[in-house]
């Protein structure tokens, strides 16, 4: 079939399946499966695709069709300028984790041009400890080691699943002797991590339970509970990090966590009640995403 004729099929075929933007889905399907940039197929729609290329090709659209993700079907997700493996094992990196990212590396002396906040900087130092709570596919902790040579991240995960992925991810870009998989429930008090961090970051779970049933079609069916669901009111990651931040961060050191597009004042409260200085952070949209905070 031609490319073009191919590209109607497939964006007819996801649209009555109601697939948001069916025409651009079905061209970032066939521009993958052909390694051909999307443009390059809007400017030859005569060229023939062959017939076992034409098969895969559909056996991807029906399951893009299912509403699975675009990115589980490709096995990659772009995260600042990587690009990581995932599967259903991992959460999606979402562009919101972009800013606590940069919040990051920003605390450990770089891009100044996103913050202007000299307190949620670290002091110079030979060498950075990180911990990361809930890498997933670790995407923080492998930005952030990648994004400075003298960083040392500790990446704890309840799921032994998500490590193997992050451990990859990490391998992928020449990250992984510095970086330490811990397999562990945050929750579990009985948990001992070395501490002493100068930056602690997580994007943690943070949908509360019964906002569960109302999440997309793609996230509900598709991602990891594990990496959605926190509790009834979405905060008990926060609890538990607040608690514990004061034993596991340095004297001068840095927290950043990402939270729900509504929870940006009840985060930050959960930190200021116990002392310490807070910061919210806005994505493009505007919405606070990001809560840093410090006992500086
Ligand atoms: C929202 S995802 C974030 C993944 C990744 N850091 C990111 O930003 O895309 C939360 C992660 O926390 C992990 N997690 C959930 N409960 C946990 C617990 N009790 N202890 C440690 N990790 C947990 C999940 O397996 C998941 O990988």
């Amino acid at each position: 079939m031609r490319l073009g004729d191919l590209l109607k099929k497939a964006s007819k075929y996801l649209s009555e399946r109601n697939v948001e933007d069916p025409s651009l889905e079905a061209g970032l399907l066939l521009s993958w499966l052909i390694k051909k940039d999307i443009s390059y197929i809007y400017a030859n729609p005569d060229i023939i695709l062959d017939e076992e290329n034409e098969k895969k090709y559909f056996s991807l659209v029906e399951r893009r069709g299912r509403h699975e993700p675009y990115a589980y079907i490709t096995g990659e997700c772009g995260f600042l300028d990587y690009t990581f493996y995932v599967d259903p094992n991992v959460l999606i990196p979402r562009s919101d984790t972009e800013l606590l990212a940069q919040g990051a590396l920003y605390a450990l002396g770089q891009d100044p041009k996103y913050f202007d906040q000299e307190m949620f900087r670290l002091k110079n130092k030979s060498t950075y400890r990180v911990l990361d709570i809930g890498t997933g596919s670790g995407c923080l902790a492998v930005s952030i080691a990648k994004g400075h040579d003298s960083v040392l991240v500790d990446a704890v995960d309840i799921s032994e699943n998500a490590l193997n992925v992050a451990q990859k991810n990490a391998k992928r870009y020449g990250v992984e002797n510095r970086i330490t998989f811990i397999h562990a429930d945050f929750l579990d008090k009985s948990i001992v991590l070395p501490g002493n961090y100068d930056l602690i970051v997580s994007n943690p779970p943070y949908i509360p339970l019964n906002e569960m049933p109302c999440l997309m079609e793609s996230v509900r069916n598709y991602e990891p509970a594990v990496a959605l669901a926190a509790g009834s009111d979405g905060l008990i990651f926060y609890r538990e990090i607040a608690e514990r931040t004061s034993s596991l961060l340095s004297k001068s050191g840095i927290l950043l966590v990402e939270c729900g597009y509504n929870q940006g004042q009840k985060v930050s409260e959960i930190f200021s009640d116990r002392g310490f200085s807070t910061l919210l952070l806005k994505d493009l949209s505007g919405i606070n995403r990001v809560v840093a905070a410090t006992t500086k």
